[in-house]
């Protein structure tokens, strides 16, 4: 703890938890007690970013992709999803955070909706951090969703194609209003971006560790966040640029 610099710490850290899976085969165990120890850790390492001072936290919980499991496991999941969401809100609440989901929730049960929705209603007013549950989500289908929008828009005469600019196009996609990551942690020793935050990743610092996601500890996010602050982040621009800036 005391090699990480509270003033450098990165606003917004978005996690790609993998490795559910082979935790449980590794144990002999079927797959959904990888999913169940992997919902405890992201209840662990929530508060742990919430005692650390991240601002914004953003996972990815379920990808469009993942809807190709065999039906069983995304049957599990999603009662476990559903399960995490109603047993986490009134601690949500009270440590004053604000939730909210990202993707295409139009797929996702009503039982999971209506678990979402209240949630995001309880916690909207929170302002001590913020916590972005991609669900049913995919970079890709979010850039679809907010070209299609900004069509309607021109189509309505309320956009002129001319005018749209990077910023507008950030304005159509899922939650406009959160910062781009900073820092993204990938477990399970994978290291691919597998459809995730495709647009908002573009200047995003990548960190790959092989802990396997219910294995991994407040310590393990401390590790990340200490190699993010030993990175020169130069967003284009040469290092005495950057040098010359601070
Ligand atoms: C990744 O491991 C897990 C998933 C793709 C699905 C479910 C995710 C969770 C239950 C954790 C997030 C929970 C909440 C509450 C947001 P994998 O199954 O792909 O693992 P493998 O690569 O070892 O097979």
């Amino acid at each position: 703890m005391a090699r990480l610099d509270p003033n450098k710490l990165p606003r917004h850290v978005a996690i790609i938890p993998d490795g559910n899976g082979r935790w449980a085969e590794a144990r002999g165990l079927p797959r959904e007690q990888g999913h169940r120890q992997g919902c405890e850790v992201v209840r662990e390492v929530v508060r742990a970013c919430h005692e650390l001072g991240i601002r914004v936290l953003t996972l990815f919980a379920f990808s469009t992709e993942n809807w190709d499991r065999p039906v069983e496991e995304v049957g599990e999941i999603m009662d476990l999803l559903e399960r995490y969401m109603e047993s986490e809100t009134d601690e949500l609440v009270e440590q004053g955070i604000r939730v909210q989901a990202i993707g295409r929730l139009s797929d996702l049960s009503p039982e999971l909706r209506q678990r979402l929705e209240e949630l995001t209603r309880r916690t909207e007013h929170n302002d001590e951090m913020r916590l972005a549950f991609a669900l049913s989500y995919s970079g890709r289908t979010e850039i679809v969703d907010a070209v299609r929008n900004i069509a309607r828009a021109v189509e309505a005469g309320c956009v002129d194609p001319e005018a749209i600019d990077e910023k507008s196009v950030q304005n159509y996609l899922y939650a406009p209003d959160l910062p781009d990551p900073d820092l993204l942690i990938r477990t399970g020793d994978e290291h691919r971006i597998s459809n995730f935050l495709l647009w908002q990743l573009a200047y995003t610092e990548l960190y790959h560790t092989e802990r396997l996601w219910p294995d991994f500890r407040k310590q393990d996010l401390v590790d990340a966040l200490v190699a993010y602050q030993g990175r020169e982040r130069r967003f284009g621009r040469t290092s005495s640029q950057v040098r010359e800036r601070r």
